[in-house]
């Protein structure tokens, strides 16, 4: 806590350029990628073969803050084998095409899934079931070999209390399809890694302890299993899964990695300020359990903007769920939660007309203020509010969204009860133009507040 004030000390002595400059180095060097490459995990984001052609949506999600990728749908059966033995691999080739020209690993995205299953498999008689899966393994995990560090050999294998869920591979083999796929992938990609993953087992529940036992007695027959996969679709409706970082840990213990997969937090529509918030706690909350367990890898959301989220399109009426808007805008509430959660700072929001109260002269006799963030660090914050006006004398107000809370104000006098601050000017700052500065702390979202100036 000293070494914060010193630090503040020196932002608040040195020129405004200093803090302009440290403020842009930060933004240099500061990614999602980069946070939780420190941490000794990647920051990833899904992506699907239509928005590859969206080339503001491809300088973001190329451009530094994920370093893995996960295609959405290229990689899925029948995207990859839509006629028995007919294989295509343009949609996924294109996606690690995409990812190694911008140093991002990949994700294999999924080997079997009893959805975007082509008609064919499920007409196969059960006899010819295991073979047919064994080719498709073969084949595609041959293809990608090399190309992704790990497969989410089966997908969601459960129902929702822990027993297994029926599809065609389950009707033909019983649960033994899964130990049968996990060895198809091994011989064809002895180097990815080879996960199991699902939904609603990233909190601790009879959905979890099925994967939980099931995992455990993959590892006493000696059958190649090395990941588990928590996809984290969310919902703040439904309140946040019970003991995340316990249940991730458990299955860490059974001597597998664990890694958050298709990451995305929905809500009911439309969006606003209190449910961002919400919205952001989860966030925080899922990527401080991965980061608080060694083996969790790494976290994977599924794609980064609300523009190509699978959300409205099939939970009606919800959306928002992720962490850049319709407009590829960055949420300052959801992102830096999660950059905070690994251990970076928040982004200051940039002081724009809308976020701050507006400087166009003031009738006379009356005075405006203008509030600007002009250094951010995990915890802290400096502001700056300029006063403009032509009248001597001037109370500046505002609330305080997110619980901030000051603690050293120059250039006047501050009362703060609750979220409402009040300044009044020092003696010798009582004519506009003038300005004020001050110390605060924040905590998971730190909001531009409107200003009012009398
Ligand atoms: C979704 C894709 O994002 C959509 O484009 C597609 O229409 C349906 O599948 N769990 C998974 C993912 O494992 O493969 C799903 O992806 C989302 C739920």
């Amino acid at each position: 806590m000293k070494k914060l004030i010193i630090g503040a000390a020196a932002l608040i002595l040195s020129a405004g350029a200093f803090t302009l400059i440290n403020t842009q180095a930060e933004a240099a060097v500061q990614t999602l990628q980069s946070l939780a490459a420190a941490k000794g995990k990647y920051f990833g984001s899904a992506t699907d073969n239509p928005e590859l052609s969206d080339t503001a949506y491809t300088a973001i999600l190329g451009g530094g803050e994920f370093g893995q990728t996960t295609p959405g749908n290229a990689m899925k059966w029948d995207s990859t084998e839509p006629s028995q033995n007919s294989f295509s691999y343009t949609k996924g080739d294109a996606v690690v095409s995409f990812a190694q020209a911008h140093n991002m690993t990949v994700r294999g995205h999924t080997l079997l899934w009893h959805n975007q299953l082509p008609g064919w498999v499920s007409a196969l008689p059960a006899t010819q079931l295991q073979a047919a899966m064994e080719n498709h393994i073969a084949n595609v995990a041959t293809h990608f070999k090399g190309k992704v560090f790990a497969w989410d050999v089966v997908n969601e294998p459960f129902n929702e209390d822990g027993t297994f869920r029926t599809s065609p591979f389950n009707n033909a083999m019983g649960s033994d399809y899964i130990a049968i796929a996990l060895r198809a992938a091994r011989a064809a990609d002895p180097t990815a890694k080879l996960y199991i993953n699902d939904y609603n087992t990233d909190g601790q529940g009879a959905k979890a302890d099925g994967m939980y036992n099931l995992v455990k007695s993959l590892k006493a027959a000696g059958v190649p299993i090395d990941g588990v996969g928590f996809q984290g679709h969310l919902a703040i409706q439904y309140g946040f899964p019970t003991n995340m970082q316990a249940n991730l840990q458990r299955f860490a213990d059974l001597g597998v990695d664990v890694a958050i997969t298709e990451l995305d937090v929905r809500m009911v529509l439309p969006r606003d300020s209190t449910k961002d918030a919400t919205q952001a706690t989860y966030y925080s909350n899922v990527v401080k359990a991965c980061v608080a367990v060694t083996r969790c890898v790494g976290i994977t959301i599924w794609d980064y903007t609300d523009k190509y989220s699978w959300i409205p399109s099939v939970f009606s009426g919800q959306g928002a769920a992720l962490p850049w808007d319709d407009s590829l805008v960055k949420k300052p509430t959801a992102y830096n939660a999660i950059a905070v959660a690994l251990g970076g700072t928040a982004e200051s929001a940039s002081p724009t007309p809308s976020r701050s109260t507006s400087s166009s002269p003031p009738p006379a006799g009356a005075c405006a203020a203008t509030y600007k963030i002009t250094g951010s660090w995990p915890g802290g914050f400096q502001g700056e509010v300029s006063v403009t006006g032509s009248k001597p004398g001037w109370t500046v107000k505002w609330a305080f969204a997110n619980g901030q809370t000051i603690s050293q104000l120059w250039g006047g006098t501050v009362s703060q009860s609750g979220a409402n601050v009040t300044v009044t000017p020092a003696s010798w700052n009582n004519t506009p133009p003038a300005t004020f500065g001050f110390l605060a702390s924040w905590n998971g979202t730190n909001a531009v507040p409107t200003v009012t100036c009398a």
